[in-house]
């Protein structure tokens, strides 16, 4: 079983995997001993802080250990990639890449002999998705009747929170005037409104009054935000997606909770004073990621295993 995309995990798998996660919080003395002697993988092609961290630090807490590849000085880099993931899986019990492109990461899966897990691409970032429905269940005790708001442009944070909210039994309301080209995935937005719990709108005042949550994330990918050849897109971005920012006015509107899976472009999407306020809960869902990642690699290579 692998987690290149919850496009493939069922409701069962996602709902296990996120309680798991809440066990791997609160009782993590139950699993230091879940993965000994196992090996994660890591392979980057993007910068990373949590995804990076939270799989290192998570899989050592396991009991296992991380090795931590750098796309540029591997031959990876060179080779054909299906040759060198398979050889990576003979030295590792899984695999956890973040790659620029969705079908490389799927060719890397096939030349795998281990699970290979997706650590964030251009089309999905399951991990965080996971990692954000554990926060919600935290913040609410029970997933029923929850709903999410996510705002601005969609992308692949959007795919998967999507994906995992509709699954999971979440309401979740996009109000995304764009989409990130990359990103585009028809089948999964046809997926999601056969669901019942799937809304789209550009009505942010009404989308919000009854939110419990509302998310964002950075209107330009970060590689691009201070690469002078993007500045033309990014002032039009800016243009299109400043009604949509999180400010206080916004939620002065809402009672609902502030996402982001960070990192953030202060005074774009969000503001400061709400990054910095009492109902922004990023750090929160930055933390979850390491115990989700726990859950996702105990799902995929502990002892109880699913198939
Ligand atoms: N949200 C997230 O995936 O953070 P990193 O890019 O720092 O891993």
């Amino acid at each position: 079983m692998d987690l290149l995309t919850l496009k493939t995990w069922s409701s069962d798998d996602i709902l296990a995997t996120v309680e798991e996660g809440l066990s791997v919080k609160h009782h993590p003395e139950r699993y230091k001993d879940g993965l000994t002697g196992q090996t994660l993988a890591m392979l980057f092609q993007k910068a990373s802080t949590r995804t990076r961290c939270a799989f290192e630090v998570g899989i050592a807490q396991l009991g296992g250990q991380a090795v931590f590849l750098d796309w540029r000085t591997t031959n990876f880099a060179l080779a054909d990639i299906q040759d060198e993931a398979q050889v990576l899986s003979r030295y590792a019990n899984v695999i956890m890449a973040r790659m620029l492109k969705h079908k490389d990461l799927q060719s890397l899966a096939e030349g795998s002999e281990v699970p290979v897990i997706n650590g964030c691409c251009d089309r999905y970032h399951p991990c965080q998705a996971l990692g954000d429905l554990l926060t919600m269940l935290e913040r609410q005790g029970t997933l029923e009747d929850v709903h999410v708001v996510y705002i601005g442009i969609w992308n692949n944070v959007c795919n998967s929170l999507v994906v995992a909210c509709t699954k999971a039994g979440v309401r979740i309301t996009v109000v995304t005037p764009e989409a990130n080209g990359p990103s585009k995935d028809d089948a999964l937005i046809q997926e999601a409104r056969t669901s019942g719990l799937f809304a789209e709108t550009l009505d942010l005042d009404t989308a919000i009054a009854d939110a419990d949550f509302v998310y964002t994330d950075t209107w330009i990918d970060m590689e691009f935000f201070m690469d002078p050849a993007y500045e033309a897109e990014k002032n039009r971005r800016v243009e299109v997606f400043s009604p949509y920012q999180i400010n206080q006015s916004l939620l002065e509107k809402t009672d609902a909770l502030v996402m982001h899976c960070l990192p953030a472009h202060k005074g774009y999407e969000v503001t400061s004073e709400v990054m910095a306020g009492e109902r922004c809960i990023a750090i929160d869902q930055a933390e979850n990621r390491m115990h989700i990642q726990k859950a996702i690699l105990m799902r995929l290579v502990g002892p109880e295993r699913a198939s």
